[in-house]
């Protein structure tokens, strides 16, 4: 099944903050306690926070949708993760979420074409990704895409500090 992608606008952050939230939950909502997950949740995915990113031209996010409804996306912005390397003008997968009952179809796949066209217009671009480092899954997917392990940080959620792994694509 082919659903359509496509670049969210300025209009879409309603949308894009449901579709964040939703997926972050499904995914890491057992992981830390109820109300750390819910100031993480605010600060970061709630409506503000998500049209400040739509706002920005140095971001671009991508919406997957199935009738209408956003049931994935892709967002990418200037490079924010600690590495020595990184440059003014490297970006950053930020985030990559696919509604669980819609995971393990392509729809990753197509998201993930759709951003690098974009990044490497009109210059290949170095691209940074962190990810949890006990999500083999999306490790294996990145991997994929010629992302290798250049490096690792705390992620933090409240009181909760996790390893994340930074990727890099040179
Ligand atoms: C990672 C993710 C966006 C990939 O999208 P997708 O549509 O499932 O991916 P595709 O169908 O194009 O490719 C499947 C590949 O995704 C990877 N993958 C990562 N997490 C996965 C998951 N929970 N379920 C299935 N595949 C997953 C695997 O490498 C899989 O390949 P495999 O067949 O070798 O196992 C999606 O699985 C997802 O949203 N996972 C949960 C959220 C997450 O972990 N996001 C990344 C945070 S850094």
């Amino acid at each position: 099944m082919t659903l359509p992608i496509r670049r969210a606008t300025a209009a879409d952050a309603t949308a894009l903050s449901a579709i964040a939230i939703a997926t972050y939950t499904e995914t890491f909502g057992d992981s830390y306690p109820p109300q750390d997950l819910q100031a993480f949740l605010d600060d970061h995915y709630s409506v503000a926070p998500q049209r400040r990113e739509l706002d920005d031209p140095r971001s671009a996010i991508w919406l997957l949708e199935d009738a209408g409804h956003v049931v994935g996306y892709l967002a990418a912005g200037p490079n924010g993760l600690p590495h020595a390397d990184a440059r003014e003008g490297d970006i950053e997968l930020k985030r990559l979420y696919v509604l669980a009952p819609y995971q393990g179809g392509g729809h990753g796949a197509r998201l993930m074409d759709a951003f690098l066209a974009w990044l490497d217009q009109p210059r290949r671009r170095t691209l940074w990704v962190g990810v949890w480092s006990e999500n083999v899954g999306a490790q294996r997917f990145y991997a994929r895409y010629g992302c290798q392990q250049a490096g690792h940080y705390d992620f933090v959620v409240g009181d909760s500090r996790d390893l994340e792994f930074i990727l890099r694509r040179p």
